[in-house]
C-alpha cells in the first residue's frame, strides 16, 4: 500500500513519523513535496504528468555505470564480489556488461559519464563476517564498495544528564510541517541521542494511509493526550481506539498500522534511543488471524493501558496518587509510565531528588511551580515538559488541586530520596 492522492498527506506522515522521523515517501507515491516523476530519453528530460501510468510500464530497473575496460571491471564484480553475468554485447568488441547479484541490476557501460558512485553490500552480523563495516574497496571502474552490517544492533548511547524544562508558551514551539502537522521537541538536546520526546498535533483527522511497519527500538511509548486515533497491532486483535488518557508501548518491531484518527489529535511519543530504524513490511496483512498478548518481542509485550479501567493508589510524593499502566512489568523493567495527580491543593512538597537515568515528565492539566538545585523557579502549566537529572534535589510548590503529569522513567524502578534542605 502507498499514499494514494486524495488522503491527508499530513497523516501519513504522521503514522510514519509518529515513531520514524525521517521517513519519505514511497517512490512512486504523489506528495505535496515531491517533483513529478521524470523520464531520460538520450540527453533530454522529458516531465511525465502523473496520469500517464508511468510505474505500470516498467518492468525491471538497473542502474549505469561507466567503464573503461570491461576485461578489469567484470571479473572484480563477478569473482570476487559475486554478481552474475546476465548479457554482454557486442560481441565482437564488448562495451556493455549487465550483472546481477543481491537485488540489484548493474549496467556496465563504456563512455557513460556518470560518476562511478558507491555500492554497499551489506553482510550479516554472525561469523564469516568477511569485512569490516571499516573496509572499503574501490572497483577498478572507480565504484566505492562498501561493507556494512545488514541488521545493525540497536545503538544505545549513554544519557548525556541535563536539567531541561520545556515551556508551552515559550515563543515558537510549535514546528509546523507538511500539511499542518503541529510538532514539538520537548527534549531538543535528546540528553545525548538518548531519548527523542514529541509533543503532536493533528488538526485534522480522517483515514490515515499508513503502512504495516516496525521499528527497531528499545522502548517506545505513544499516550494520547487528546482526541482519538485507531491503531492495529500484529497479534493484538482487532482494531481499536487508543482515547484521550489511554497509552501503548510498542515493543521492538511489532508490526502496527495507523488506521484512523480524530481532528485535533495530539500525543506524547517517546523512543529510546532518539534515532531509530523503521521498516516497511511489504507481506504483512493486518490484523492478524492469531491473539497473542502475551507474545515476547525483544523481552517487551504489548501493553494497551486504558484510563476507564484504570485505579488510583498513594504515589512517590505524599500528597499525589498515581494511576499504573502496567508498563512496568511489559518492558521487564526498561520504563515505566505512570499518572500522577495531586489529591489537594499542596503548598510545597518536601525536597526531593531520584536515582532514575532518565525521569520525563509532561504536564497534562493544572499547575505546578518547579523549584531544582541551581536553576531559577518555573512555573509550569498544561503542555510544559521537563527532566530531572538523577541526584538533582526538586520541589514542587503552588500545586494547583487538578494537576496531572505523565511521568516516564527509564529505567522503570528508581528511588526518592527527601532531605531536609538544598
Ligand atoms: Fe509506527
Amino acid at each position: 500500500m502507498y499514499i494514494q492522492s486524495g488522503f491527508k498527506p499530513n497523516l501519513a506522515i504522521w503514522s510514519l513519523r509518529v515513531c520514524a522521523r525521517h521517513f519519505t515517501y514511497p517512490a512512486h507515491a504523489p506528495g505535496p513535496d515531491r517533483e513529478p516523476p521524470t523520464v531520460v530519453r538520450s540527453s533530454t528530460i522529458t516531465t511525465i504528468t502523473e496520469d500517464n501510468h508511468l510505474a505500470d510500464s516498467i518492468v525491471s530497473a538497473e542502474i549505469r555505470l561507466p567503464s573503461a575496460d570491461l576485461k578489469q571491471d567484470l571479473p572484480f564484480f563477478t569473482g570476487k564480489l559475486g554478481f552474475r553475468l546476465d548479457q554482454i554485447f557486442p560481441a565482437d568488441d564488448p562495451s556493455v556488461a549487465v550483472i546481477s547479484g543481491y537485488g540489484l541490476r548493474l549496467r556496465l557501460e563504456r563512455g557513460a559519464t556518470e560518476a562511478p558512485g558507491t555500492l554497499r553490500l551489506l553482510q550479516p552480523r554472525a561469523a564469516g563476517f568477511a569485512h569490516h563495516t571499516d573496509t572499503v574497496l574501490q572497483a577498478p571502474n572507480g565504484t566505492i564498495i562498501e561493507f556494512a552490517e545488514a541488521d545493525p544492533p540497536l545503538c544505545q548511547p549513554e544519557t548525556r544528564h541535563a536539567f531541561v524544562v520545556r515551556r508551552l508558551v515559550d515563543e515558537a514551539p510549535w514546528v509546523i510541517g507538511r500539511a499542518g502537522m503541529h510538532y514539538r521537541d520537548l527534549i531538543p538536546d535528546r540528553l545525548g541521542g538518548k531519548i527523542i520526546a514529541s509533543h503532536i498535533r493533528i488538526p485534522d483527522g480522517g483515514p490515515v494511509p499508513d503502512m504495516v511497519h516496525y521499528h527497531t527500538v528499545g522502548f517506545q511509548l505513544i499516550y494520547c493526550y487528546h482526541g482519538w486515533v485507531r491503531l492495529v497491532y500484529e497479534d493484538q486483535g482487532p482494531p481499536f481506539i487508543l482515547s484521550a488518557g489511554d497509552c501503548v508501548i510498542q515493543p521492538p518491531e511489532i508490526r502496527h498500522r495507523v488506521l484512523e484518527s480524530s481532528d485535533n489529535l495530539e500525543v506524547i511519543e517517546i523512543g529510546v534511543p532518539a534515532e531509530h530504524i523503521t521498516t516497511i513490511d511489504h507481506d504483512m496483512e493486518l490484523p492478524t488471524t492469531e491473539l497473542k498478548p502475551e507474545r515476547n518481542f525483544s523481552g517487551q509485550r504489548f501493553c494497551h493501558h486504558q484510563q476507564a479501567n484504570a485505579r488510583w493508589q498513594p504515589a512517590r510524593l505524599p500528597g499525589f496518587s498515581r494511576r499504573r499502566t502496567g508498563i512496568l512489568d511489559a518492558t521487564s523493567g526498561v520504563a515505566d509510565v505512570q499518572v500522577i495527580k495531586s489529591d489537594s491543593s499542596i503548598i510545597a512538597t518536601e525536597i526531593n531528588s531520584h536515582s532514575c537515568d532518565i525521569l520525563f515528565s509532561f504536564v497534562m492539566d493544572g499547575s505546578v511551580s518547579l523549584k531544582a538545585d541551581q536553576q531559577p523557579e518555573q512555573q509550569l502549566t498544561a503542555g510544559d515538559a521537563f527532566v530531572i537529572p538523577p541526584g538533582t534535589k526538586t520541589q514542587f510548590s503552588e500545586v494547583s488541586p487538578n494537576l496531572e503529569i505523565l511521568e516516564v522513567s527509564l529505567p522503570g524502578a528508581f528511588t526518592t530520596n527527601t532531605h531536609s534542605q538544598w
